[in-house]
């Protein structure tokens, strides 16, 4: 098999805790756990999408990914070559974001044609002509010429993604990892996104991490799915058998959550029960027991491990593991 684009291992990430009641009782300063071990791979021109919740570390893992997230642990690899300080530059010009809140990833002082030059004079593509460049994506993301002139506070919100997109495949990038590119936007501007981010794909043979948490929206977009519950990946896997026959209860509870486009065949997998913990109080054993369905007593005590179904799916959970035992 040929390496892939990317590799993560590992990969975890946290953010200190304000200064609270706990510290003071505990003396030591804590530390929010946001991703915990993350580990899949994205082969060239492949699009995977991360599902979850709110707060499920989505936003934290794309953005350490490309480096923009101090890494607490693990590894992330590009082309083979670990990610680090002396190779953080190359990735820049070959992997981009298209952050989650279009308006604030936006300078306010720039103007939308010096906003998407951008990335050409950091860069120091000053040999091109930028200005040409410009409109080249401005076209290309379905804007008229005459938004160049325009500030981030003159336009609309579906605009601003454009915008965001645009600066992101800009210099042709290898990877983008695209934080819920159509969050907000009307269902017809959504598939509008969508279909363009796909024609770039075609295109560049750009590969795409696509976080949302709306699982019908990936349905036709994705080739895997990694789904993320307070942190941990519990389960990945090519996305039409794992949206056909989910393994992990949290992922058939996701699913089921969406309203599917045929009425006869919406499941009836059960809802996902209660809140989600928080994550500085996270349930001993399997931390979606508290919620899960079909939650068993070894759930309680233990914590299961990620284990390979041997046809690329890897899933977090003790059923899995009681099946393959069995076999
Ligand atoms: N810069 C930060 N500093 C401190 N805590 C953070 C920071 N960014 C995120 N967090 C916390 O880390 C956890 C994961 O947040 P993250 O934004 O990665 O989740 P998400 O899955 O992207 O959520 P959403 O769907 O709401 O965008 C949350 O509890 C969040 O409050
Ligand atoms: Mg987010």
């Amino acid at each position: 098999m040929t390496e892939p684009l990317l590799h993560v291992r590992d990969l975890s990430v946290t953010y200190p805790l304000r200064r609270g009641p706990l510290d003071m009782m505990t003396g030591k300063p804590g530390r929010l756990e946001a991703v915990i071990e993350a580990t899949f791979s994205l082969q060239a021109a492949q699009t995977l999408a991360i599902v979850g919740e709110s707060g499920s570390g989505k936003s934290s893992l794309g953005r350490a990914i490309l480096g923009l997230e101090t890494i607490a642990g693990g590894e992330v690899r590009f082309r083979g070559q670990p990610i680090g300080p002396a190779s953080l530059a190359s990735l820049r010009r070959e992997a981009a974001m298209v952050f989650q809140d279009p308006v604030s990833s936006l300078s306010p002082r720039r103007s939308v044609g010096q906003l998407i030059g951008e990335p050409f004079r950091i860069h120091g593509l000053t040999n091109r002509d930028v200005k040409a460049e410009v409109l080249r994506l401005l076209a290309l993301v379905g804007l008229p010429g005459s938004m160049a002139d325009r500030y981030p506070h003159q336009i609309s919100g579906g605009q601003a993604r454009r915008v965001g997109l645009a600066r992101a495949v800009a210099l042709d990038p290898k990877l983008i990892v695209a934080d819920e590119p159509t969050a907000g936007l009307d269902v017809s501007v959504q598939a509008e996104v969508l279909n363009l981010m796909r024609r770039l794909q075609d295109q560049n043979g750009m590969a795409m991490i696509l976080i949302t948490h709306n699982i019908s929206l990936i349905r036709h977009v994705a080739e895997r799915i990694a789904v993320a519950y307070l942190g941990r990946i519990v389960e990945e896997g090519p996305a039409g058998a794992l949206l056909s026959a989910p393994a992990h209860p949290y992922t058939a509870a996701l699913i089921a959550a969406q309203p599917h486009p045929d009425p006869d065949r919406r499941r009836t997998a059960p809802p996902i029960l209660g809140e989600t913990p928080s994550l500085l109080a996270r349930p001993k054993g399997c931390e979606f027991r508290s919620r899960c369905p079909v939650a068993m007593d070894i759930c309680a005590s233990q914590a299961p491990l990620s284990r390979g179904d041997g046809t690329g799916r890897v899933v977090r959970c003790h059923l899995t593991a009681d099946k393959e035992t069995g076999t």
